[in-house]
């Protein structure tokens, strides 16, 4: 029988390295904080307790996690990732295991933790460039010890193998372990890592576990790291995305961050960006530089170049852009289009109804069939309230006309050009609201003085 397990996520560290305001771990990667990636690690494994260490910038991962049910663990002064684990021991009790992950080591995934059936470990890696990183001292099998970069001998630096800085062990060894730590050290602080030396005099080794996948075990303490971080998360859902048949035509240019549902031949151009959950249904195209925010696509959409589109349920093919700006709220039915520079936002647009340029549609019901000619403008803010245009079946709207909201133009009705509409207008007719073209016979060009 497994023991309960306890969860440990480090996140009170200064993070100097990054020379920022924000704090550390709420640094996002892939559109998400650090800490946010590791919390939900954290939920996948099905925790007795969950403890969060918080201190330096700790209202903000407080405000951060405001409905979540953890506990909250204050270390007043930042003095090392050992004396950070210290101040969770109150509430480990004996019958847990202790995991401990790090705030700013967001890639490691449920899979790489599922299958270790080992009570007590430390997940390693082999990387190529360990810079910064605590090494892994072995005599054979056993571990002895993790030495940290800054207090490590020539012949140590070469070590390859680094820690990842995730431990777990029962509870009881740990607490014992953890009052044993000295920060007798180049940093002078209380270090974690000590714990593995401490361990294996006790003749209760850790076992060193490698990960297949090194990046995994990444961590970010300046900006730097941080981007590799992202270039390896992305790297990560774009294999997954082509795996799953998605044709990303230069997949290194497009970054999800978010959540993302492809059908089947989804076709994603170069330079897009998804951000929020996004669905896209079979056959979806997503046109060059397009960024998709929060959006449903119905199997079919098109989306031509450089389209902005937030919020935005398409429940038939349709097309959209290139350069349509679509906000929250727009609902495009099949066979619709909304064209280049046309701003929607609320808007339902019918079936085969057209906004095909230029065109600002706000708090707008539109019927089935409808022509928006270009220009066209619902003007539904009045500078204290907004209300709502509606535009019923089969209606024309000519171009440059300003419709001003609250206002209804009847079915089939036709607005000659240039027209500002006040009133509801009455099915099948003609309504504008310029006045007659005349020429001034007598009038003479201006001269110059
Ligand atoms: C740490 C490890 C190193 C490992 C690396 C992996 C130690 C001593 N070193 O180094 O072996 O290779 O991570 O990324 O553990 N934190 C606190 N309180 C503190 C100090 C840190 O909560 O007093 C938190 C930080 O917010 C961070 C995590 O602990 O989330 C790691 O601290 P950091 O300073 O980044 O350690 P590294 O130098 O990266
Ligand atoms: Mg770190």
């Amino acid at each position: 029988m497994s023991q309960a397990l306890h969860v440990v996520i480090l996140a009170a560290g200064a993070g100097t390295r990054m020379r920022s305001s924000k704090l550390k771990v709420l640094h996002p990667v892939a559109g998400q904080a650090m800490v946010d990636h590791v919390y939900q690690l954290a939920l996948t494994l099905k925790p007795r307790q969950i403890t969060l260490v918080y201190g330096h910038q700790g209202d903000q991962l407080k405000a951060h996690f405001d409905h979540e049910k953890v506990n909250w663990a204050e270390q007043k002064q930042q003095l090392g990732t050992g004396h950070a684990v210290q101040q969770a021991m109150t509430f480990m009790q004996d019958d847990e295991d202790v995991l401990v992950l790090y705030g700013d080591a967001p890639l490691i995934q449920s899979g790489d933790l599922a299958h270790l059936a080992s009570k007590q470990f430390v997940l390693t890696a082999i990387l190529d460039d360990a810079t910064g990183y605590g090494r892994i001292v072995r005599s054979g099998e056993d571990i002895k010890a993790i030495v940290e970069h800054k207090d490590a001998s020539p012949a140590e630096l070469k070590i390859k193998e680094i820690n990842s800085g995730i431990i777990q062990a029962p509870a009881t060894r740990l607490k014992g372990w953890l009052q044993q730590l000295s920060n007798n050290n180049q940093q002078q602080e209380y270090y974690l890592t000590d714990v593995i030396a401490l361990a294996a005099a006790d003749k209760q080794p850790f076992q060193a576990i490698q990960l297949a996948d090194a990046h995994a075990v990444k961590g970010a303490n300046d900006m730097q790291q941080l981007a590799e971080l992202e270039d390896i998360f992305q790297q990560r859902i774009r294999r997954q995305m082509m795996q799953s048949g998605v044709h990303l035509i230069r997949p290194g240019t497009v970054d999800v961050r978010g959540s993302l549902n492809c059908g089947q031949d989804v076709v994603v151009d170069k330079g897009v960006l998804f951000e929020g959950d996004n669905d896209l249904g079979d056959g979806v195209k997503i046109g060059a530089f397009a960024v998709i925010k929060n959006c449903q696509l119905a199997a079919g959409t098109q989306v031509e170049a450089h389209s902005m589109l937030d919020g935005v349920i398409t429940t038939g093919a349709c097309a959209i852009g290139p350069f349509a700006r679509l906000r929250p709220g727009t609902e495009l039915a099949a066979g619709s289009k909304v064209g280049n520079f046309v701003e929607t936002k609320k808007t339902q647009l019918g079936q085969n109804s057209k906004a095909s340029h230029l065109t600002y549609l706000g708090d707008a019901v539109i019927g089935d069939g409808v022509n928006i000619g270009a220009g066209t403008i619902t003007c539904n803010y009045d500078g204290v309230n907004k209300f709502t245009t509606t535009i019923k079946d089969g209606a024309f709207i000519g171009s440059d006309s300003q419709l001003v909201a609250p206002v209804t133009v009847g079915k089939n009705a036709t607005i000659g050009a240039g027209s500002t509409i006040t009133k509801d207008t009455p099915d099948e007719q003609l309504t504008l609201s310029r006045s007659r073209q005349k020429s001034v016979t007598n009038w003479q060009k201006p001269r110059k003085k």
